[in-house]
C-alpha cells in the first residue's frame, strides 16, 4: 500500500486549499445564514471541480477517484456546507449516469453536469423509507412513452437548487427493492414539487428539501439502466458516495484540531499554555490519533475505489470512524476552547453542528455497521 499522494494529488490539495481559503472562507459567513453558495459552484465549475473523476469524453476533468476526495477533505475543512454539495452532486448526482446511462443519456447529461451548468441530486430516501430503502413507496407506471411517477421524497440534498435529479420509484411494488427502477427527472418536469424547506441543526448554506411527484410525467428514454436496477444503482453509487462523505468528516475533524491545538498553544492558564496541561495535551493527542485512523481510512477505500476493487465494505468502515471521529473531535474542540468555544465567536460550534449528520446521511453509523457485518 503505498502512502503518499502522487505529485498531481499534491497539486490538486494545494490548488483547492487555496481556492478554499480565497474564494469559499470570505463566504461562510453568508452560508451561515442560509445563503446557497452559487457563485462558488460557478467557479468551482470554471476549475473543474464539479467534474473531478468524470471522463473527459463527458466533459469532466478526469482526474484520479483520490485526487476528488482530497478535493472533498480539503473544501471541508473550510466549508463542510460546500464539502456535501459537491459530494452529493458528483457521487450520486452524476456518478449513477456516468456508470448506468445510456450513451445518449451521457451525451445530453454529463458534460452539463460536470461543467457545473447543472447541479445534481439523489432523491432515494421517502418518509417511510430512510435505513430501509428499498421499501421506497413512489411508484412508476408506464404509459406509451413515458412513465407517471407519483410520491414523495425527503432529506434531499441540493433539492430545489438542482438541475437534475436521480428519482427512484417502483416499477412493481410486489418484488420489493428489485422493483425498483431508477430516473433521470430534469427540474422542470411538470409535477415535480418543491416542498418545505428543512431548517437544519448545520450545513446552514446547503438545502435539504421535500419533493412530491404528483402525475410527474417522465419521458420513458430517462429510465436509468433496466426497470427493477435502482436499488443496485442506487447501492452501488452510495459505496463510493459514503467515501466522499467519510472525506467531508475528515475535513471537519481536521479542522477541529487545527483551532483546537492553535488555541490550546495561546491560551494560557496557570501560567502556562493550556497545550502544556496534561489534561488538554493528551486530549490533543487523542483528536489527533483518531484523525489519523480516519485518514488511513478514507484513502485506503479511495484507493481501492481508484483501482476498480470492491470497496463498499472499506467505504462504510471509513464513513462509521470518520465521522464518529468528527463529533468526538468536534465536541472536544468545544471543550478544549472552554466558553468560547461554546460561541459563535470561534468556529469549532459550528464544526460541531456540521458533524453530526456525517453519522446520519448516505447511510447511519447504524448501517455501515450492518453492511460492514455482513461482509465479515
Ligand atoms: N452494490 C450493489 N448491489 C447491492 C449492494 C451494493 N452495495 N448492496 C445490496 N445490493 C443488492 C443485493 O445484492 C441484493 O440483490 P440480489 O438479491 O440480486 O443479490 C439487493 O441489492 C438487495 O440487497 P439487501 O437484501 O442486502 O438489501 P436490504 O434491503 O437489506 O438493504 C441496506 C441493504 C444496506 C440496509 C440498504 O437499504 C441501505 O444502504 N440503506 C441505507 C440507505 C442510505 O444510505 N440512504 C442514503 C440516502 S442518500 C443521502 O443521504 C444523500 C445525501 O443527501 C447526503
Amino acid at each position: 500500500m503505498n502512502l503518499r499522494f502522487t505529485e498531481e494529488q499534491e497539486m490538486m490539495r494545494k490548488m483547492v486549499r487555496d481556492f478554499a481559503q480565497t474564494e469559499i472562507a470570505p463566504f461562510v459567513d453568508k452560508m451561515e445564514k442560509g445563503e446557497f453558495p452559487r457563485e462558488i459552484l460557478k467557479k468551482m465549475g470554471e476549475l473543474g471541480l464539479m467534474g473531478i473523476p468524470i471522463p473527459e469524453q463527458y466533459g469532466g476533468s478526469e482526474m484520479d477517484f483520490t485526487s476528488y476526495i482530497i478535493a472533498i477533505n480539503e473544501i471541508s475543512k473550510v466549508s463542510a456546507t460546500v464539502g456535501v454539495i459537491l459530494s452529493v452532486h458528483t457521487s450520486v448526482g452524476t456518478n449513477p449516469i456516468v456508470y448506468f446511462g445510456t450513451e445518449e443519456q451521457k451525451q445530453k447529461y454529463v458534460p452539463k453536469l460536470a461543467s457545473g451548468e447543472y447541479l445534481g441530486a439523489f432523491c432515494l430516501t421517502e418518509p417511510s423509507a430512510g435505513s430501509d430503502a428499498g421499501s421506497l413507496k413512489s411508484k412508476a407506471v408506464k404509459k406509451e412513452d413515458h412513465y407517471i411517477i407519483n410520491g414523495s421524497k425527503v432529506f434531499i440534498t441540493n433539492g430545489g437548487e438542482a438541475d437534475v435529479y436521480i428519482v427512484f420509484a417502483s416499477t412493481n411494488p410486489e418484488l420489493g427493492s428489485k422493483g425498483v427502477s431508477a430516473f433521470i427527472v430534469e427540474k422542470d418536469t411538470p409535477g415535480l414539487i418543491i416542498g418545505k424547506d428543512e431548517h437544519k441543526m448545520g450545513l446552514h448554506g446547503s438545502r435539504t428539501l421535500q419533493l412530491s411527484f404528483e402525475d410527474m410525467k417522465v419521458p420513458a428514454e430517462n429510465l436509468l439502466g433496466k426497470e427493477g436496477e435502482g436499488f443496485k444503482i442506487a447501492m452501488a453509487n452510495l459505496d463510493v458516495g459514503r467515501i466522499g462523505i467519510a472525506s467531508q468528516a475528515l475535513g471537519i475533524a481536521e479542522a477541529a484540531l487545527e483551532a483546537a491545538t492553535n488555541y490550546a498553544k495561546e491560551r494560557v492558564q496557570f501560567g502556562k499554555p493550556i497545550a502544556a496541561q496534561q489534561g488538554v495535551g493528551f486530549k490533543l493527542a487523542d483528536m489527533a490519533t483518531a484523525v489519523e485512523g480516519a485518514k488511513l481510512l478514507v484513502y485506503r477505500a479511495a484507493n481501492l475505489r481508484q483501482n476498480n476493487l470492491k470497496c463498499g465494505k472499506e467505504a462504510s468502515m471509513a464513513k462509521l470512524f470518520a465521522s464518529k471521529t468528527a463529533v468526538e473531535v468536534t465536541t472536544e474542540a468545544i471543550q478544549v476552547f472552554g466558553g468560547y468555544g461554546y460561541t459563535e465567536d470561534y468556529p469549532v460550534e459550528r464544526y460541531f453542528r456540521d458533524a453530526k449528520i456525517t453519522e446520519i446521511y448516505e447511510g447511519t453509523s447504524e448501517i455501515q455497521r450492518l453492511v460492514i457485518s455482513k461482509q465479515l
